[in-house]
């Protein structure tokens, strides 16, 4: 049960798991004492005392003491020499802001924010600390809330100018986090296009470290999360305290270690190429970062992060629920289609027992390739006679639901819009504009541009009477600037479009509640939270080679759960890496997230198309288990040639577990894994083989994975679901 107690000007937060505690210094910095596993009563001199505040608790800013303290939103300028949370520019040139507390709140319920995406408050209790500069008339909300069912704590900060004049804000991150020790290593994601999502683990050392992105996006190339691990944590013990933020844009996510060997950590929206003019009054609002604390590794990070998403945060009509077994026409057919092409490949999906057929990208404007007609989203009849319309009739008279690609935020130089519109991109004016895949980003912090989306969107859904959509986006930002806003305000560009692509998002979830949406960025270019509190799946990456994305699937889960993933089977040789995996191993990599395929069922053998049909059975009937079961990773890919994870049902009563040997290695014993997370007191049944162990025994022995026949060549795999049996 999630409960804030208060004594004097301590405030302690707490659940069943976790507590943070802070506390109004006398002057009012507010200094942070703990986050960390629960705790049942707190004296904070201990902690003051480490932070060199005298035994009689007197506290002096004059003195500099603010070096040392542990703070909840610190700034630059003033003593602290560490990097500050917050940097607000008066108009006397300062930037140094002192916040002091002047006020604190226990809203009831945990406040929304204002035009961004936040975890849900139920179940859980909020605190909202008001704080003052005197200099500036700067003032800050501080928002904190802790959930009943959950080891995490949100956070948000709320800027308002209360003075007469105007203040530019050119820092406000959503979380500062200050630890007393820097024995700690610090987990971030890593990757590339095609390449998502690698686990990167080093010590700490004295500075500064971390991940940021300038992308426009949160990036293939990171993803807005941190953890800190003690150095004998482990995926199963040891302690973690993991970091994430709810956004979908630039960000900064580093530890600084200090003189005093203390450890900072902040996360924001990036202050590079960042800044927000606050007319009196304004109010600027951050994101909001969440942090999770587990006792038990990075698995138990893991887990906490899921359970926070799922319950708090994804869309709440689609947690739980099944979601269709799809083929999506990418690498089918790229954009080599016309409706009788498209409706028999539909037909052959149906044939398989899927549930949706996807037509992605070429089926709009003049779109034969990928250099033209991005923003112009009527349908090319000459592929498809008869429209959307015609071509959704079609594939749902074979029992399929339809589906459509878009990339919305896109405007190709080459198309009727951009000649319409040339201010409506992100542009330099003066400057030439830098394509890529030939295409210009739209200026969707703009409210006419956000209109032209949502029209564009929501006709295309009512004329094709689509089921799903995926929400791609192929680039990253250059030539950041905006026709709409004046010269003051052009650093506010990045942060705009992310909002208005929120506004955008809110509307048509709204509006099309039953429309399932996939987010997609050139893979998982934006796999972040801010896009699954609105998209309850993301493509997870342009790669679908099955070993290579063990990794990146693997990476994902650090953060978020399986539902969210998008892993689709697809045709051998891989059309990005050229391998050949046995359809056995990509069907069982696949179905590590919500499953489809990305191929041509057409060009199967007869035998492999009765292959699909039993994976399409299987994949249904292991939906809720495999996409909402506790999850665990049991072997890392990182680390070896074998990859093994499992799922368990919340009564412990079913689970599914898979292993994958990426290089076959001559000689070699069958593995032997060690399963997690069961009943050690049942007896379950691996169904595959009939065979019964105790909970106990799979945990603590493990489970004998016999592969297939030697020679077999790489990326063999073992499937297993296990129930529980009442035998004796
Ligand atoms: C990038 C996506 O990740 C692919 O799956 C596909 O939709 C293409 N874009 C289409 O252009």
């Amino acid at each position: 049960m999630a409960e804030i107690l208060r004594e004097g000007n301590i405030f302690h937060l707490r659940n069943d798991s976790i507590s943070y505690v802070l506390c109004g210094m006398p002057g009012g910095v507010v200094a942070q004492l703990y986050f960390g596993a629960r705790l049942e009563r707190v004296n904070a001199a201990n902690l003051l005392r480490h932070a060199g505040v005298p035994a009689d608790g007197s506290f002096d800013v004059q003195e500099s003491m603010l070096d040392r303290l542990p703070q909840e939103y610190p700034a630059f300028g003033l003593g602290d020499m560490r990097q500050g949370a917050v940097a607000v520019v008066a108009p006397d040139g300062s930037w140094a802001v002192d916040l002091r507390l002047t006020g604190a709140e226990l809203p009831g319920e945990k406040p929304a924010l204002a035009g961004l995406p936040a975890t849900r408050g139920e179940g859980s209790a909020a605190l909202r600390l008001r704080l003052r500069d005197a200099h500036t008339g700067l003032e800050a909300e501080l928002d904190y809330a802790i959930y009943d069912d959950c080891p995490a704590v949100a956070r948000s900060a709320r800027l308002i100018n209360g003075g007469d004049a105007p203040l530019t804000v050119e820092r406000a991150y959503s979380l500062c986090l200050d630890l007393p020790d820097s024995d700690w290593e610090l987990v971030t994601l890593a990757g590339a296009w095609a390449r998502e999502r690698d686990i990167c683990r080093r010590p700490l050392v004295r500075g500064f470290q971390g991940v940021s992105t300038r992308h426009g996006a949160s990036s293939h190339q990171t993803s807005p999360f941190m953890a800190l691990v003690r150095r004998n944590t482990t995926e199963f013990s040891g302690e973690a305290v993991g970091a994430a933020l709810v956004y979908s844009g630039n960000f900064v996510a580093a530890a600084e270690v200090g003189q005093f060997d203390t450890t900072r950590l902040l996360l924001g929206v990036n202050d590079d190429g960042f800044s927000w003019l606050l007319e009196s009054g304004e109010a600027f609002q951050t994101p909001e970062a969440v942090l999770v604390y587990s006792g038990e590794g990075l698995g138990g990070m893991s887990r906490g992060f899921h359970r926070l998403w799922e319950r708090h945060l994804l869309p709440a009509r689609w947690v739980g629920r099944p979601r269709p077994v799809l083929l999506n026409s990418w690498e089918a057919a790229y954009f080599d289609f016309d409706a009788d092409k498209l409706a028999a490949i539909a037909g052959a999906a149906a044939e398989a027992g899927a549930a949706l057929f996807v037509m992605d990208d070429g089926w709009f404007g003049r779109r034969n390739d990928d250099s033209t007609s991005l923003g112009d989203w009527q349908c090319n009849t000459g592929k498809l006679p008869g429209g959307l319309s015609a071509l959704g009739e079609r594939v749902r008279a074979m029992g399929l639901q339809f589906g459509i690609w878009m990339e919305p935020e896109m405007i190709s130089p080459d198309s009727d819009l951009y000649r319409a519109h040339p201010d409506w991109c992100l542009h330099i004016p003066g400057r030439e504009g830098i394509t890529a895949r030939h295409q210009f980003v739209l200026d969707v912090g703009r409210g006419d541009v956000q209109e032209f989306m949502y029209e564009a969107v929501s006709r295309t859904l009512r004329e094709s009477g689509a089921a799903y959509l995926k929400w791609d986006m192929n680039r990253n930002f250059t030539n950041i600037g905006s026709a709409a806003l004046p010269a003051s305000r052009q650093k506010e560009t990045a942060h705009r479009y992310i909002l208005g692509l929120y506004a955008v998002l809110d509307r048509l979830t709204r509006d099309f509640p039953d429309v399932l949406i996939e987010g997609c960025a050139g893979g998982g270019g934006r796999f972040d939270a801010g896009m699954l509190a609105y998209v309850p799946q993301f493509w997870c990456s342009d790669d679908t080679d099955a070993l290579c994305r063990l990794r990146i699937q693997y990476g994902t889960t650090l953060v978020f759960p399986p539902s969210t993933m998008g892993c689709h089977v697809s045709a051998v040789p891989n059309h990005q890496t050229g391998r050949t995996v046995p359809l056995e191993t990509r069907f069982a990599v696949a179905l590590g997230g919500s499953f489809g395929y990305e191929l041509d069922p057409r060009a199967l053998t007869e035998a492999e198309r009765a292959e699909l049909r039993r994976q399409v059975a299987f994949a249904d009937s292991t939906q809720s288990l495999r996409l909402y079961g506790a999850f665990y990773r049991l072997l890392s890919p990182f680390e070896g040639d074998d990859t093994a994870w499992m799922s368990v049902s919340a009564d412990l009563s079913e689970a599914i577990f898979t292993f994958v040997r990426a290089q076959a290695r001559p000689n070699a014993m069958p593995p032997l894994v060690r399963l997690r997370g069961l009943d050690p007191a049942r007896r379950y049944e691996v169904c595959q083989t009939g065979e019964v162990y105790g909970g106990d025994e799979l945990m603590r022995v493990g489970l004998c994975c016999p592969l297939a026949p030697q020679g077999t060549g790489d990326g063999c795999s073992v499937l297993y679901t296990l129930k529980a049996v009442n035998e004796a």
